[in-house]
């Protein structure tokens, strides 16, 4: 399939989709405040999600500020789309209608914080005109890290529901190529109604991003914001602790494996390569860097926008190359957010 984002996007998204996207919200926080009162240890909670998950976490960092803020409600972030206005005009309208509520993410220019007791909804005017995205604040990172230029090509390879498609198209101006692809047909539909309600300009694919390999060297940046077990994002959605498996994990990290060296075969030379998970587990992280280290010319570029612990270099018997070092690991307690994992990756010439 391949389309712009002039297509309806009534015909591809109900709203169905997004009442039911509503009430597995609603149920999460109804969720959240039952086992905060049960539990006010945040370890304890989190062994009562999942014994598995709190094991294998607390390997990686057991610092009693990591569980707090595990499990800490996530401050809500919006970024504003310059593609509709101003930055300031957009910014003094916010204002207008919530307050002097808004703190501005350190490491990007169009995020903010919104503050705690404020809550923007899905149905404000704002961003119903798509002139605000709602985006976790560490989300906003790969494409900052990308440093995209214009009349560029560039590839999103899991690109659904498009927060960073949209935030490359507002750096660029909507003058590049922007190829944004994801494999899930449900996903593509909200892709492209994110696409639409922000004005932004991109040719959606549905593909598996692992075919990508068969065009060599096509494109100057690439951005793969994997698939992943989402741990770092239990702070937002317990759920994802309660449903987490390492079955899973060490699934998603075969493919991350293959679709790391897929995004780096499409990469053209003198090219840029970000790969990102909002995961903690170094499986799916500092692994799979290593695995495209192995087998490629790659070189890693050290990434520093944000605070980050150490990355992983050991793990479970397994030894990593120094170079992931220059990789960027969040926890949740080193900038208040979720979760986060940020690697650049560049092909020498
Ligand atoms: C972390 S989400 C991407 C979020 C997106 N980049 C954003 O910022 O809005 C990962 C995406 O990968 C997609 N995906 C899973 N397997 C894939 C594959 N083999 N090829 C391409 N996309 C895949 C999922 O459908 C999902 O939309």
């Amino acid at each position: 399939m391949l389309t712009d984002t002039g297509v309806s996007r009534t015909k591809f998204m109900t709203s169905r989709d997004e009442s039911s996207l509503m009430a597995a919200e609603n149920e999460t926080k109804t969720d959240r405040a039952e086992f905060r009162k049960e539990f006010e240890n945040p370890r304890e909670l989190f062994k009562n999600l999942n014994e598995h998950f709190y094991r294998r976490y607390s390997e990686v960092d057991d610092s009693d500020e990591f569980w707090e803020y595990m499990a800490k409600p996530l401050r809500q972030s919006v970024r504003i789309n310059t593609l509709k206005g101003e930055l300031k005009d957009i910014l003094d309208l916010l204002k207008e209608n919530y307050g002097d509520v808004f703190t501005r993410v350190p490491w990007c220019r169009e995020g903010y914080f919104v503050r705690d007791d404020v809550s923007i909804s899905g149905s404000s005017i704002e961003h119903q005109l798509g002139l605000i995205f709602f985006q976790e604040a560490s989300s906003m990172i790969p494409p900052v890290v990308l440093g995209v230029k214009a009349e560029s090509s560039i590839l999103d390879v899991a690109a659904a529901p498009g927060a960073k498609t949209t935030q490359i198209a507002q750096y660029v101006e909507n003058d590049a190529l922007i190829v944004a692809n994801d494999v899930k047909y449900s996903r593509i539909n909200i892709l492209i109604s994110n696409l639409q309600r922000c004005s932004a300009v991109a040719h959606v694919t549905m593909c598996d991003g692992r075919r990508f390999r068969k065009y060599p060297e096509a494109f100057d940046y690439v951005l793969l914001d994997a698939p992943c077990s989402n741990a770092g994002m239990a702070r937002k959605n317990y759920r994802y602790a309660k449903l987490w498996s390492l079955r899973e994990v060490q699934s998603l990290s075969r493919l991350q494996k293959q679709l790391i060296l897929a995004a780096y075969e499409t990469l053209k030379r003198g090219g840029t390569l970000v790969y990102s998970t909002c995961t903690l587990d170094p499986l799916e992280n500092e692994e799979v860097v290593d695995h495209l280290l192995s087998n490629t010319d790659a070189e890693v570029e050290k990434v520093r926008v944000a605070k980050g612990v150490e990355p992983v270099t050991e793990f479970e018997g397994r030894e990593y190359s120094d170079e992931v070092k220059k990789c960027l690991r969040i926890h949740p307690q080193c900038n208040d957010t979720e979760g986060f994992f940020v690697a650049k990756i560049v092909k020498p010439l």
